[in-house]
């Protein structure tokens, strides 16, 4: 059944409603389908049915082969558990230095910052010498820098700067193929960041250029839900605990509550690979089938107050609903517990001795590549 086009003033409404708030919308579009299916405006299917968003992500019929994460990058299914594994550990290995590295960068934080931009800045700056270590060239380091506010994290939603970051896009990707021949041709035995991980994977077919765009699938993937997760967190946090004393949540329910409330990676998809039924609706190979972590963390039948941001939740016994921020099933975030890390570790040291609020705070996320807050101002005062 392939989506068709809308007319145009259709697209203008659905377009108009997304950007108001794409959280009410995707609701809204729940309530207005009688399956659990529904057909998005802008093509492909969500699949809105709490059991049926289970069963996309978990059952081999949807699930086998290559994940669709590194796009057509990486051949086997293999090569992708070695990159994704390799890369997790190296993150893992090095999160004193992070917290070292964080202690640094927040002496220079001013009492008042804009994010999430800082929330970029601040984890970018951290891992910065995990991504690409200290001797790898300057130029190269420089134009990763670059890439953080340049659109190549973020698409950028006007033409001409998404134009600015295609070249600085190629830049860097012909740079890091270049540290790529260079690493190849002088290995040494341990990785020293991401991209010694990358190639101590095992994944010697890999074109050099293959390797770098790899690198910088990671690079993005790591930096913008990590930062983007912990902009939520202070966010909402700032938003329902109002009063001079401290929050009286510990990080890790802020960090679990703020991926429950706004998950940050709005669809996780699946390709259909055979014709198919699901949900009562006839499916056809290449169709996309997502669910919404976000519809799933809001459905009333499996979660309590499930529209309210509760961190206490997350200190009570009893069941709770099903958790997908990082997705489920044979294809789960392989960086799961360290990216839980990163952003625990960060929230506690921003919080540690110092109290903050915001101001210009709106819950309603913006959507690029994903669910992003709206820019706010965060004032951190020193106890
Ligand atoms: C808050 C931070 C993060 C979020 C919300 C997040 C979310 C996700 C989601 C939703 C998926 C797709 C899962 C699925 O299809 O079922 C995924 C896959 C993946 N993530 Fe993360 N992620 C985060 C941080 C990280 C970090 C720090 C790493 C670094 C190792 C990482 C590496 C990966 C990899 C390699 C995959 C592909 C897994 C596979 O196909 O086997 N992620 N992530």
């Amino acid at each position: 059944m392939p989506a068709k086009r809308l007319a145009h003033p259709m697209r203008a409404r659905y377009r108009r409603e997304l950007r108001r708030d794409p959280f009410e919308y995707l609701k809204e579009l729940r309530r207005r389908t009688a399956t659990g299916v529904i057909r998005l405006p802008w093509g492909g299917w969500c699949v809105s049915d709490t059991d049926l968003a289970n069963s996309l992500l978990r059952s081999p019929e949807f699930n086998t082969g290559t994940s669709g994460f590194f796009g057509e990058l990486l051949p086997t299914r293999t090569a992708q558990v070695a990159i994704g594994q390799a890369t997790r550990n190296v993150l893992r290995a090095r999160l004193p230095e992070y917290r070292d590295e964080l202690a640094r960068v927040l002496a220079d934080l001013p009492t008042a910052s804009r994010w999430p931009a800082t929330a970029s800045d601040l984890v970018y700056r951290s891992l910065k010498n995990v991504l690409l270590h200290p001797q790898t060239p300057t130029g190269t380091r420089r134009l990763l820098d670059q890439a953080l506010h340049g659109g190549v994290m973020f698409r950028s939603p006007h033409v001409w700067q998404r134009a600015r970051a295609e070249v600085l896009r190629g830049k860097l990707i012909a740079a890091v193929t270049e540290e790529v021949i260079c690493r190849r041709k002088n290995p040494v035995g341990h990785a020293r960041d991401v991209l010694d991980a990358v190639l101590g994977a095992g994944q010697d077919d890999l074109a050099d250029r293959t390797v770098a765009e790899v690198f910088l699938v990671l690079f993005r993937s790591i930096i913008a839900p990590v930062s983007s997760t912990l902009a939520w967190s202070v966010l909402l946090a700032c938003l329902h605990h109002t009063s001079d004393s401290p929050w009286p949540w510990p990080s890790a329910w802020i960090v679990r509550e703020a991926m429950r409330h706004r998950p940050m990676v709005w669809m996780v998809g699946r390709t259909v690979l055979r014709s198919t039924e699901f949900g009562g609706l006839p499916f056809q190979p290449g169709d996309i089938l997502s669910v919404s972590p976000f519809l799933v963390h809001h459905d009333q039948h499996h979660w309590a107050d499930s529209d309210i941001f509760r961190p206490e939740r997350w200190a009570e016994s009893g069941e709770r609903g099903p958790y997908v921020p990082f997705g489920a099933g044979p294809y789960t975030c392989v960086g799961a517990s360290v990216a839980l890390a990163l952003m625990t570790e960060t929230l506690t040291a921003l919080t540690r001795g110092a109290r903050l609020t915001v101001t210009g705070a709106d819950a309603r996320p913006v959507m690029v590549e994903g669910a992003v807050p709206r820019p706010f101002t965060v004032v951190r005062t020193l106890a």
